[in-house]
């Protein structure tokens, strides 16, 4: 089946197999005349890179590229941005790349024409009403990994280079004005990308699902996005030119992010931290600590766990569930412990203290003691 529609929200999504050759109409439509195209440094050099890049300079819009972009992108790939993006005179940006080439082109696209630092605008309270919105760049995005949904996400995460410490920036206009969701661009993902990208957008999903604010719209995405990722992880591991099943990864991706404006919890706050220490891929990070915090939020969580085990075809129940989630790990190849991801277990204490301070801590069901992120990191070593 071949899977193509047009939709409005949360932004407007042009999906479907083959349509990134219509992007420099994309980038007309947004009034961008000559937009940079920014990526991460391995990304440069594929050819899904290289092949929009000659559709946007056929298209009459030219090819600059910018690439100077780390996984995990820190405030120094930042300024490397913003220099670069004032000093070509650009008008717009192409968010391309998975999610650290999205964050990192969302916040240059924001950051080129504030004159406060870009800390200021952290996702507190009200700090983004501090930014000067007119002087926010179009942003069109494309994602080529689906997992972090940054395409629809009006966030972009931004690792402070001094105290490796994760911060969310965040204003409304860094949302995308147009999405090209073309799954052809994932299928070149080496299948650890694949893997964990696509259980970033299940647990997406799960935490906002899990989380106790009341948002039924988010909850009901969110319980269809597992659903599509149970279906769908294994299709893409197995085949990676599955299209329909890339396609139906690419929406789970969409929807998590969507979906997470309800809250996450304790996975990406103990994630964050050993992902800003010692650079490890942040959907891995967070599937490889996924079982121990589930286990931790079983009290609050079990009715709701039982409920989507039952719309997921899942036999039975919350321990059905989890023993599901275990074995899906297992089968995907997530290694079963931060020791086995290569992380040293000697900063327990550091990565718990920043792990409470992380803003997804908030949306834990159970409340994150500094005693119980010890413990939960002791867990996963
Ligand atoms: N903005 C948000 O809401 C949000 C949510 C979750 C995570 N994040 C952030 O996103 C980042 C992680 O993003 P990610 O998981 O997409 O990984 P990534 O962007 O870091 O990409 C991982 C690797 O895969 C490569 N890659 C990407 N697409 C490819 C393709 N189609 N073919 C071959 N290789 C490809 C990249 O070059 C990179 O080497 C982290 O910085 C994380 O903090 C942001
Ligand atoms: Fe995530």
């Amino acid at each position: 089946m071949t899977i193509t529609a047009n939709w409005s929200y949360p932004t407007a999504i042009r999906f479907g197999a083959g349509r990134i050759k219509e992007i420099a109409e994309c980038c007309q439509a947004v009034g961008m005349k000559k937009p940079l195209l920014i990526t991460d440094r391995v990304l440069a050099d594929m050819d899904i890179t290289k092949s929009t890049l000659d559709l946007l300079e056929r298209g009459g819009i030219g090819r600059m590229l910018f690439a100077e972009v780390d996984p995990n992108p820190s405030d120094i790939n930042l300024e490397a941005g913003v220099k670069a993006y004032k000093d070509g005179g650009h008008d717009g940006v192409v968010a391309f790349g998975g999610g650290s080439g999205l964050d990192l082109a969302k916040v240059v696209a924001f950051q080129a024409g504030q004159t406060r630092p870009v800390w200021d605008f952290e996702d507190i309270g009200d700090w983004w009403t501090r930014a000067d919105s007119d002087a926010i760049a179009p942003i069109i995005a494309v994602p080529t990994t689906a997992g972090t949904g940054s395409e629809v996400g009006r966030a972009g995460v931004l690792t402070n280079s001094e105290t490796h410490v994760k911060k969310i920036i965040f204003h409304p206009k860094m949302l995308p004005g147009i999405v090209i969701c073309d799954p052809e661009l994932t299928c070149g993902m080496p299948p650890v990308i694949t893997v964990g990208t696509g259980l970033d957008a299940f647990i997406h999903c799960l935490e906002a699902y899990s989380s106790p604010f009341y948002h039924p719209m988010s909850q009901g995405i969110a319980l269809e996005g597992m659903r599509l990722v149970k279906e769908n992880l294994p299709k893409v591991y197995a085949n990676p030119n599955d299209i329909e099943a890339r396609s139906h990864m690419m929406s789970a991706a969409a929807m998590g992010a969507t979906a997470f404006q309800k809250g996450l919890g304790g996975i990406h706050a103990l994630a964050h931290p050993v992902g800003a220490n010692y650079n490890t891929h942040h959907g891995m990070t967070n599937a490889v600590v996924m079982p121990a915090l589930l286990k931790f939020n079983r009290v609050a969580i079990e009715d709701r766990i039982t409920a989507a085990a039952a719309y997921m075809g899942i036999d039975v129940g919350f321990d059905g569930f989890f023993d599901y989630i275990m074995k899906l790990r297992a089968d995907l190849g997530v290694p079963n412990t931060l020791t086995d991801l290569g992380v040293p277990d000697d900063n327990i204490d550091a990565l718990a203290a920043a792990a409470i301070e992380d803003p997804s801590a908030g949306g834990n069901p159970i409340e994150l003691t500094l005693d119980a992120a010890k413990a939960l990191y002791r867990e996963c070593f």
